[in-house]
């Protein structure tokens, strides 16, 4: 294996359109930040970068629908991440946000570097254009009818019903989402990156060079390999972004996909004057820590630019996981089913841990995972509580009730005792084996082994018991047990830093060495301290809580997808014409006794003035509506209703949750009007 001398640790920079939920923190930060954290507690050099993603059309979408500028979503979506990514004990050497100056300069010179190199090829094509908002039209801001499935509300880039990848040009009544107005197509300029010019390269470099890659990622690589690679357009016509710095370029930016990875560069060049050295030398160890959706970005287009640009390193791993989905859905921004972080802090304040530990225990390493909330309450009650803070606490709980807190010395030995010391530096191995290999729910269990180890120690020699007959061997034992707490401290750290913390706390220690796990790294006599619980149970009310959360937004969501009635069956005009639809004004209105929907009305039809119940009480007050003028159906035969003769309809709209409005003339007009 190669000897790295450093290594830069990259975290997929996540769009500042929202918050950050589970599904990040499961598939990208914290596998991220306990490889960091191992690869810093050994005392390597190592760097840790991230940052928002702050360009991309779906900002400069949600700005216009709130009314406020593209700048002003990233600015309040940056810090809401930056703070939850913080509070969950994210390490970052550095987190950034690509709107920074440096970035831009960044970026700018990397495109000038390959453009002036002649690495692209500039291309003309034709595309949407909105001739009212004087603009080209991104994808994402084209709708229309999917050619595929009929779908009115396709995007130019995909149809979110049937899933399938469009162009713009495919949708059917193409309309722009800015004025509603149908584009035109129209010629525009833009810079491709030859990626078949690298096609052997990567071939090379991936399917050979790197048999080793998680198989998730081997795979989506050689089947983009294998298809064959094309020029990719490098620019947008938009207005929000890195300006393109060529000439002819007015109106255009840099695409965001080409300026994002390189957000990498320019964060580690604003957190170290050192920062080329993390990118460029031969003995530098570069990993991309990502998430699925974006592998063909980090191993074959970035590595590409990169490539092209001829000075940098490649990464030598891209440990992409696969999604988490939560209770059986996929996790979606836009029908708000996420568990989001800083909803997370405020609601299990305190609890960090416990969901770190879940989502690595859980994490989607090899395929797709599902959170549930049962299985959260699950690994905190059964193995955080009664596994880890059980021994821990067991430990320390006899030591301070025998000892008053001071670590008695060792005496001799059993076997047994032997057995249980020589097992710590094997998981200490396998911990290491896993991490470097990027198997953190293995490397996770490992570590768990060392407090399911003292569990068992503390079962068969059963201090409690001893304690009236042997003291002199409940010595050893408390010396023993501590001794596994406090390599237990080292070892979960690079998992659970907040419980690790608590339990040097509890120890009275600073960080231990981790080349000294394994060690009696605890001396006899030292005072520890007193010792509250790691972890406490979590109850029922409090998983039923968050799924009730969760079956509320999936009832909204229900509501809001409620469709609108499909159409009936085509009539013909002397049907239509069979109807007398009038304007008519409500002159008088009561409620009806004894119910709870009905009103009597007095109408004034132009005709005569007459007597309608309608099924409104519930959504009008009587005297708020005379003198309304409404719509009335006059040739409808008499009815009874309760007790009394109803003598035409008043036409009333209805959404699907069941709302009633009048359907009135847009100004005053003779009652008697004929609608047709
Ligand atoms: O998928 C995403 O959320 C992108 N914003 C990730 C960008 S990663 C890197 F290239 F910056
Ligand atoms: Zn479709």
């Amino acid at each position: 294996m190669k000897k790295f001398n450093r290594t830069l640790v990259t975290t997929a920079l996540p769009y500042a359109n929202g918050p950050v939920h589970i599904g990040h923190l499961a598939g990208v930060y914290v596998p991220a930040d306990i490889y960091t954290r191992y690869l810093r507690i050994k005392g390597e050099d190592v760097l840790l970068i991230g940052g928002s993603d702050e360009h991309g059309v779906p900002i400069t979408i949600k700005a216009q629908k709130e009314g406020i500028t593209p700048q002003d979503v990233v600015d309040k979506y940056h810090n809401i991440i930056k703070d939850s990514f913080e509070k969950f004990g994210i390490t970052f050497d550095i987190y950034s946000r690509t709107s920074s100056k440096t970035h831009h300069e960044t970026a700018s010179e990397f495109f000038k570097t390959l453009d002036n190199k002649g690495e692209f090829i500039v291309k003309t094509s034709e595309q949407y254009y909105d001739a009212i908002a004087n603009q080209f039209l991104a994808d994402r801001y084209i709708t229309g009818t999917c050619p595929h499935c009929n779908n009115d509300g396709a995007y130019g880039d995909q149809c979110e019903s049937c899933g399938t990848s469009l162009n713009a040009t495919d949708l059917i009544n193409p309309t722009s989402s800015i004025t509603g107005n149908k584009p035109e197509l129209k010629e525009t300029k833009h810079w491709y990156l030859p990626l078949d010019k690298y096609e052997n390269d990567l071939k090379k470099w991936i399917l050979e060079d790197h048999k080793e890659w998680k198989p998730n990622v081997y795979g989506q690589c050689k089947s983009w390999l294998d298809t064959g690679l094309h020029p990719r357009a490098v620019t947008r016509d938009l207005n929000w972004g890195v300006p393109v710095p060529a000439e002819g370029a007015e109106g255009k930016v840099l695409y965001v996909w080409f300026d994002a990875p390189i957000g990498y560069i320019s964060a580690t060049k604003e957190l170290t004057p050192d920062w080329e050295k993390y990118w460029k030398a031969d003995d530098s160890k570069m990993v991309h820590f990502i998430g699925k959706d974006n592998i063909v970005f980090h191993c074959i287009i970035f590595p590409a630019m990169l490539k092209a640009e001829g000075s940098y390193i490649l990464p030598d791993n891209v440990p992409a996981n696969e999604f988490l989905n939560l209770e059986g859905d996929k996790i979606s921004t836009s029908r708000n089913w996420a568990v989001w972080l800083h909803e997370y802090l405020e609601e299990f304040p305190d609890k960090q841990d416990v969901l770190r530990y879940v989502l690595t225990a859980n994490a989607p390493e090899t395929k797709d995972n599902d959170f549930t909330w049962k299985d959260f309450q699950a690994r905190n009650n059964n193995e955080l509580v009664a596994i880890l803070g059980n021994f821990v606490n067991r430990a320390l709980v006899l030591t301070h009730k025998y000892y008053n807190g001071i670590i008695p010395a060792q005496g001799e030995l059993t076997d047994f005792d032997k057995e249980t010391l020589a097992q710590i530096p094997v998981f200490k191995e396998q911990v290491e084996k896993n991490l470097e290999t990027y198997h953190f729910r293995e490397a996770l269990k490992e570590a768990m082994n060392l407090a399911r180890l003292g569990n068992k120690y503390l079962a068969d020699t059963e201090p409690w018991k001893l304690i009236k007959t042997d003291e002199e061997r409940v010595k050893t034992i408390m010396n023993i047990s501590l001794q596994i707490t406090a390599n237990l401290s080292t070892l979960i750290e690079p998992f659970l830093p907040f419980t690790a913390s608590k339990l040097r706390g509890f120890l009275n220690i600073e960080t231990l060495a981790w080349e000294n796990i394994g060690a009696n790294v605890i001396s006899n006599h030292h005072q520890i301290n007193t010792a509250s619980l790691l972890f406490e149970k979590i109850e029922d009310e409090t998983i039923q809580a968050q799924v009730d959360k969760l079956l509320a937004t999936k009832a909204a969501n229900e509501a809001e997808k409620k469709i609108v009635a499909p159409a009936k069956e085509n009539i013909n005009f002397d049907d239509f014409m069979k109807l007398d639809v009038r304007v008519g004004t409500i002159t008088a209105a009561e409620k009806v006794a004894k119910t709870k929907k009905l009103l009597k009305l007095t109408v004034d039809t132009g005709i005569d003035q007459r007597t309608v119940v309608s099924g409104i009480a519930e959504h009008y007050k009587p005297e708020e509506i005379i003198g309304k003028q409404v719509s009335i159906l006059v040739n409808l035969e008499p009815k009874q209703l309760k007790g009394i003769e109803s003598q035409g309809m008043i036409l009333m709209a209805e959404d699907a949750d069941g709302k009633l409005s009048f359907v009135s003339p847009d100004q005053s007009i003779k009652p008697g009007s004929e609608i047709r």
